[in-house]
């Protein structure tokens, strides 16, 4: 084997031995670089991890740990590490861990530390490379010399191109196997450049390598004295780091916390994300907009003259400005957009598929806020890089779509900030994430349409018909009572002088939603639109009735968070699907079980039953008149 373990490695091992002060002085003040590797093991990546993991002669902790477990099991101990048995250790690390997450892995060298991270290969881990992608600066993309550009090349590039890794090295791996031929190897880059060309990558650092054997990984190789550009670690050691370039942009600070440890102190803190700032700058509250210069820049060791992207600071302004978590601090005349409707892309992680139309959470940097997906424009295969029609994204699936939220939102276009750019989906009730996005641009609409303020309040409204507007949310299953046990309720309102209004599924769908079938995302469209005319109907001040069976818990919730705490009066009509199904009043169960109806609710649709509604009415111990009077009792309280 071609140990061509470079000499500056040993280095630090001496300086360990001599000055361990000196030495953890300087490794601390050395600048990472995190960085990803694609390709699948074929390739050898586990080998060239192994081999720049053992020539930097810097492992640490777990891997250290793991290995040291390996040799005692193998009876080795006090041996030198072993490549092989370190490269065994990965792979078999790798396979384990293979169907969960990434693999982060540490080292240094004199000049720098290092985060690898080591993601799967195949297609249906692509949400697993996109996590490791996302906080690289750099990936490295193995191809096999033997084999020159796959699909799966292909694939790993444009990730790498959409997630907006700056760096990429193109890493020609098994030279040895194809005689470290010159023309194979250029035939295989002038390959790769035009795919790159066709999809924008406008540059990327080739070289010819062998991770099994050591050439080009620390040192250039006697092998190939055809090849002059640098062997892959002094490359990794050198190349430019994003965050030098990040303080040449507009100033941006995306407030994580206000501080006020006594009233004469008032600081906004947070990582400065790009650009610099100086006491006596200008600087722009968003979305809000209002100005403000700059006092103090605070930080733990003192107050500084002057502080840079990459920079945890606490920013005092000569104003009293409203500003809180999630709202941005930007150069004021230079500041991001605004706005509550964007193109994205997405990038779905989950095994839940999109649901468009569904509220999910939105966190981008510090803001957190609720949005809506609309079906997708279009999927993007990413073998071939096509445009396929879509109605929904599933696990792994990348989309073009329309995010609209429900506040407006600070933000650049992934392109030109990833901080302020890149986001993720939260489901809301798992909490786990479901997607990753990048925001293209704001759409139009956002900027022309307007929130007109109105002198006759909803209070107004209220007050003229002397009562408390509500929104009376039956649910249940098709069958299960709602309507007429909301038509005994809204009799009885009426009586005592209440204005009211029932809002009826049958009624609704013969009219404003005729359009919507019973497919998920057409439920999830009904309920939206209906909210909507119930919360209108609250703002003219009226007590509404709804009645339908609003299968899913997240659009009940998304109606529940329109409107004024209090509100919203959720009634489960709660009847076993048996009974519903022995009473089949409108024979629907009976077409249902046929085959003849599709997405019947209960049958094969889901109900997701209410888990604290305000009133929960069990038909089996109830009749319907006794239900109505206990649910206006309630009201009346
Ligand atoms: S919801 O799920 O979108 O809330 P909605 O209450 O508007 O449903 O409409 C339900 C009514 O539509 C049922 O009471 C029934 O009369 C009728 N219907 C027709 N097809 C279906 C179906 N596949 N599932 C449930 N209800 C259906």
């Amino acid at each position: 084997m071609n140990d061509t373990t470079s000499g500056s490695s040993y280095k630090a091992h001496d300086l360990i031995a001599e000055n361990i002060d000196a030495y953890l002085e300087q490794h601390q003040h050395k600048s990472l670089l995190r960085f990803i590797t694609c390709g699948s093991v074929d390739d050898g990546k586990s080998t060239l991890i192994g081999r720049l993991l053992y020539d930097s002669k810097m492992i640490f902790e777990d891997q250290l740990a793991a290995l040291e477990a390996d040799s005692k099991r193998v009876g080795t101990q006090g041996q030198q590490i072993d490549f092989a048995l370190l490269v065994d250790g990965l792979a078999a690390e790798r396979e384990q861990g293979i169907t969960i997450d990434v693999a982060y892995r540490f080292f240094a060298t004199d000049r720098r530390k290092f985060i690898v991270a080591d993601t799967p290969g195949h297609e249906q881990y692509t949400r697993n490379m996109v996590t490791g992608a996302s906080t690289a600066d750099l990936a490295v993309i193995l191809i096999d010399a033997r084999k020159g550009v796959l699909t799966q090349t292909r694939r790993h590039s444009y990730l790498a191109q959409l997630i907006g890794i700056r760096n990429l090295v193109l890493a020609v791996n098994k030279m040895d196997l194809v005689g470290y031929d010159e023309q194979r190897y250029k035939a295989i880059v002038a390959d790769y450049r035009a795919f790159a060309d066709s999809i924008g990558i406008a540059a990327f650092t080739a070289m010819p390598i062998s991770g099994f054997m050591g050439d080009n990984i620390t040192t250039p190789s006697s092998n190939m004295p055809w090849y002059t550009g640098p062997a892959l670690l002094p490359h990794l050691e050198n190349v430019a780091l994003d965050v030098t370039a990040a303080q040449d942009q507009p100033f941006r600070l995306p407030v994580q916390w206000v501080s006020r440890p006594n009233l004469d102190f008032r600081g906004f803190a947070g990582l400065v994300s790009s650009g610099r700032i100086r006491p006596g700058d200008a600087v722009r509250v968003l979305p809000s907009g209002k100005v403000s210069t700059v006092t103090r820049v605070v930080t733990l060791d003192g107050d500084l003259e002057e502080a840079v992207a990459g920079q945890s600071i606490t920013l005092t302004l000569a104003d009293e400005v409203d500003c809180s978590r999630g709202d941005v601090l930007a150069a004021a005349d230079n500041p991001p957009q605004v706005a509550d409707q964007f193109e994205a892309t997405l990038v779905w992680m989950s095994d839940e598929p999109l649901v468009p139309g569904r509220s999910y959470w939105l966190k981008l940097g510090t803001q957190n806020v609720s949005a809506q997906i609309q079906t997708p424009k279009y999927q993007i295969n990413v073998n071939t890089l096509e445009h396929l029609a879509a109605k929904t994204l599933d696990l792994n699936a990348i989309g073009v779509v329309t995010v609209t939220t429900d506040k407006p939102l600070v933000f650049e276009p992934y392109a030109a900030s990833h901080d302020l750019g890149g986001f993720i989906l939260i489901d809301k009730f798992s909490n786990g994430t479901v997607a990753a996005g990048m925001l293209h641009f704001a759409l139009r609409r956002s900027q022309n349409v307007h929130w007109q303020a109105l002198d006759i309040t909803r209070e107004a409204h209220a007050a003229q018909k002397q009562q408390q507007p509500r929104v009376l949310w039956f649910t249940g299953l098709s069958g299960a009572g709602k309507s007429t046990i909301a038509n005994l309720v809204e009799k009885k309102l009426h009586a005592l002088g209440k204005h009211t209004f029932l809002l009826d599924g049958d009624n609704v769908r013969h009219g404003l939603n005729k359009d919507l079938g019973f497919t998920d995302a057409d439920r999830i469209e009904n309920i939206r639109r209906v909210g909507e005319v119930a919360k209108l109907m609250t703002d003219a001040g009226l007590i509404v009735l709804t009645a339908f069976i609003s299968p899913f818990r997240a659009e009940r919730d998304m109606v529940r968070a329109m409107l004024p705490a209090g509100e919203f009066i959720e009634i489960h009509i709660d009847t076993a699907l048996a009974e519903a199904e022995r009473r089949d009043v409108k024979g629907l169960y009976k077409k249902a079980r046929a085959g003849e109806l599709k997405n019947f609710t209960g049958i094969d649709s889901p109900y997701e039953a209410p888990e604290q509604p305000e009133i929960r009415i069990d038909t089996g111990a109830m009749l319907a008149e006794d239900a109505a009077e206990e649910i206006v009792r309630a009201l009346l309280l």
